[in-house]
């Protein structure tokens, strides 16, 4: 038990259809059993907590997005955006609606449209913030959605951080001065006094949140894939962006293996495929623990079935654990030049054999093969050289970009 120590975070993320709300419902279910006071929280739009876990969905809708009890220490909650919007960002919305009104969309179209990306995101950031820092619950899983907008999710305290740096101030300097010649020449209105009061608010109520997201202590991230080409392609990529922004992959968990038992000819195409790509996934993310789950005879819902999956994922092992502490790779940019840092205990220098193929970086070391994705400016270079150091393998790649953007040297 982790109890009476800092509040763990466990974001649960992966393309859509995988079986993340499945996966984190399950989480949740055995997280309470043990005792632990769980908040399983849905960040996607598309909302399925609930069914999964067979409530009545009224109950949901009456509690306009704030956490609600559904079992002994189980809680959960789906974020509900229009509420959110009334309780943090009025004044900014306001503006914005009057912005769009002002261009001639009509009234409800232009609130709809006010809805900025990333809402959802902050919101639930927001809330993420509170619940740890005045330790609310012991454990809060993060039902993410789809891939692509969970990384905007994890984007979002650098993205705030920078503005707040960059243009905050200065616009705000802009608007005190320009109002009144703007004014006059445009009719667009600026921001009031209001609307910066408010967006100051709410950054001061997000400080912190990015030291909370990249503590291996506090927060892991359990990526739930699919032994399939295109889902294990997209883990390979969030997993990458997982690492640049400093978030520590904890697991990775495969979903929808077909039993063993099952011996119809006509399944015998998917096994061969799914064995083959599970071992795919071994070189892909070792040594980050893989899960694996086997395929249910029917869709998961309700206590009962969740509690089977929890079984079969985590077994006896406490589903709060640290799996993982840190990432076994590191992008970085050394004097103008993209380094990776692999990182490979008991290793010698014989032993590992660098090459490059597309977007990827492999490594041979003895009779295993390790995959790494690059991120996209990194795939444009070739490595330059590799070194060990102490326990960690440092592959640097080619040089500066000149003006038309050809490698230098
Ligand atoms: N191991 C499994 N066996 C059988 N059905 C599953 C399994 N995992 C997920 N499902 C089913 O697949 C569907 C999608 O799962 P869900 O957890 O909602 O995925 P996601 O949240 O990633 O979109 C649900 O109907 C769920 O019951
Ligand atoms: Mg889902």
């Amino acid at each position: 038990m982790i109890r009476g120590k800092k509040t763990r975070v466990i974001l649960f993320a992966g393309k859509g259809g995988v079986g993340k709300t499945s996966i984190a419902a399950a989480t949740g279910i055995s997280s309470a059993r043990i005792g632990y006071k769980t908040l399983v929280m849905s960040l996607d739009v598309a909302h399925s907590l609930s069914d999964i876990y067979d409530l009545n969905k009224g109950l949901m809708d009456k509690n306009k997005g704030e956490p609600i009890e559904v079992d002994q220490n189980l809680w959960i909650q789906e974020i509900d955006v229009q509420e959110e919007i009334q309780r943090n960002w009025k004044e900014v919305y306001q503006y914005i609606a009057t912005l769009f009104n002002i261009s001639g969309i009509d009234e409800v179209l232009a609130e709809e449209l006010a809805i900025m990306p990333g809402m959802e995101e902050v919101s639930s950031l927001l809330y993420i913030n509170r619940f740890v820092n005045e330790k609310v619950f012991d454990v809060v899983i993060l039902d993410c959605a789809p891939t692509g907008e969970s990384l905007r999710f994890i984007s979002i305290p650098t993205t705030l951080e920078w503005y707040m740096k960059k243009v905050f101030k200065v616009e705000r300097l802009f608007t005190k001065y320009a109002r009144p010649v703007v004014q006059r020449i445009y009719s667009v209105p600026l921001p009031d006094d209001d609307y910066f009061e408010s967006l100051r608010y709410l950054f001061e109520r997000l400080q912190g949140v990015e030291s909370l997201l990249t503590n291996p202590r506090i927060t892991s991230v359990r990526l739930v894939t699919n032994p399939e080409k295109i889902v294990i392609k997209e883990t390979q990529r969030a997993f990458m962006y997982f690492c640049l922004y400093g978030l520590c992959v904890d697991a990775i968990i495969i979903n929808r293996i077909l039993p063993e038992g099952i011996s119809d000819v006509h399944f015998d195409g998917w096994k061969g495929t799914q064995s083959r790509y599970i071992d795919l996934v071994e070189e892909y993310f070792s040594p980050v623990p893989i899960f694996k789950v086997g395929l249910f005879s029917n869709e998961i819902v309700g206590g009962e079935d969740l509690a089977q999956l929890s079984k079969m994922i985590y077994d006896n092992l406490d589903p709060a654990t640290r799996f993982s502490t840190e990432n076994p790779h590191k992008f970085t940019k050394i004097n103008g030049q993209y380094v990776i840092i692999v990182r490979l205990p008991f290793i010698t220098k014989e032993d590992v054999e660098v090459s490059k193929s597309d977007d990827e970086l492999i490594l041979r070391i003895g009779g295993f093969k390790r995959h790494i994705l690059l991120p996209r400016k990194v795939a444009h270079y070739n490595p330059l050289g590799a070194k060990l150091d102490g326990q960690n393998l440092v592959v640097t790649f080619g040089g500066e970009n000149d003006e038309k953007g050809n490698q230098k040297g």
